[in-house]
């Protein structure tokens, strides 16, 4: 993404999600490229919504809303709408607008009051960019005080985006945990105006609301698995599923992440092979569950199992990794990982750790923080 000193800065604009009435939370930006972005936010109640946006702030003058075979999206709470054929670089101003829906009789829809927000920036990424930056938090575990605490350590660079490498909750409960614990957050911090990639841990898979996580996010091609290209960087992004066998009783039948993380080897086996992939200048894996370093459960084990030998092969760069509460920063070993492992910390107050990772043509460099600011790891790659 280039752009880069115009990015702001965590502390920047809070939204009017505290005072409106018809805003639930947001809006957060999802699914960065180059040439479009989805802005995604929550209504109280059902609506119809747009976004106004253009190149400045002060000319709003595109609209865009979301149309299903000939109907425009109206009557509902979960608003995603993407902006298309947009520019790579470049910076564009958007604000986001919700009318409520206060009858909906089959020849006489009314309308109530209008929500609109204030006008936000976002700066689409680029793969000709020079450099990228980027934050990982893992393992955040229900404790929503974590985003600011960490995203606000006074050592971290500015960034393009923020990674969320699994396990912010403890199990999916309903909307409400969602929205309290990850969205408000990372609303009120940067979410606004730089966008997050969700990753999903083992215990995004948990609960009686883990099948609707997927209509709060956007991955790219597949909800959790995909790759995306941002400046020297190639990321991977896999999704290593439950950590233990699929017929561990408190499964109760109903997960099937074996044939899950199969469908993924088949896929990465062709991701591999891609040109852009081969040419990027760095490459880098991010999975929650590490494929080393997390004890011989079923699966890190099933993931170092169809996964491993791929990656191996690959001239993977970095594999960013969670899951173990443990943090370290473990170089490639002959025969086991022929590339680094970096593992973020977590849950707990002074076990937190922050992974700020800075890539242009000369290195990309990994360097781990722990919740006191302190640097605890450093790799250069
Ligand atoms: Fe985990």
């Amino acid at each position: 993404m280039t752009g880069l000193g115009a990015a702001p800065r965590l502390d920047a604009q809070p939204t009017q999600s505290d005072e409106s009435p018809i805003l639930k939370v947001g809006p957060y930006l999802q699914a960065p490229r180059p040439d479009s972005i989805t802005i995604r936010w929550i209504t109280t109640v059902p609506s119809y919504s747009w976004v106004e946006f253009g190149e400045t702030p002060d000319q709003l003058s595109q609209k865009a809303h979301r149309v299903n075979a000939g109907l425009v999206e109206a009557n509902n709470t979960v608003q995603a709408i993407t902006l298309r054929n947009l520019l790579p670089g470049k910076q564009y101003a958007y604000r986001i607008c919700s009318k409520a829906l206060t009858g909906f009789d089959p020849y006489k829809i009314t309308y109530g009051d209008t929500f609109t927000s204030d006008v936000f920036t976002f700066t689409t990424p680029s793969a000709d960019a020079d450099r990228v930056r980027f934050v990982v938090l893992n393992d955040i575990h229900d404790r929503p005080d974590s985003f600011a605490h960490l995203l606000q350590l006074p050592e971290l660079p500015e960034k393009d985006f923020v990674f969320l490498n699994g396990d912010m909750f403890d199990y999916q409960t309903d909307e409400d945990q969602l929205v309290n614990h990850l969205l408000k957050p990372v609303t009120s911090l940067f979410a606004t105006q730089i966008p997050f990639i969700l990753s999903r841990g083992n215990h995004e898979t948990r609960g009686k609301f883990a099948r609707q996580l997927v209509n709060y996010f956007d991955g790219h091609d597949q909800p959790f698995y995909y790759s995306f290209r941002q400046g020297p960087v190639y990321g991977i992004v896999l999704d290593s599923g439950e950590d233990k066998a699929d017929d561990t009783p408190v499964y109760a039948g109903i997960v099937d992440f074996d044939q899950y993380r199969l469908e993924q080897a088949e896929w990465l086996k062709q991701e591999v092979r891609k040109k852009e992939f081969r040419q990027a200048k760095y490459r880098v894996v991010f999975s929650h569950i590490p494929l080393f370093y997390s004890g011989d459960w079923h699966g890190p084990m099933h993931c170092r199992k169809v996964w491993g030998p791929i990656l191996n092969d690959a001239n993977i760069d970095l594999l960013i990794s969670g899951h173990t509460h443990k943090y370290g920063i473990h170089p490639a070993v002959k025969g086991e990982h022929s590339y680094p492992i970096v593992i973020g910390g977590g849950p707990q107050a002074g076990r937190r750790t922050i992974i700020s990772v800075q890539a242009d043509k000369a290195a990309l460099t990994v360097t781990m923080l722990n919740d006191a600011g302190k640097t605890v790891g450093k790799l250069t790659v």
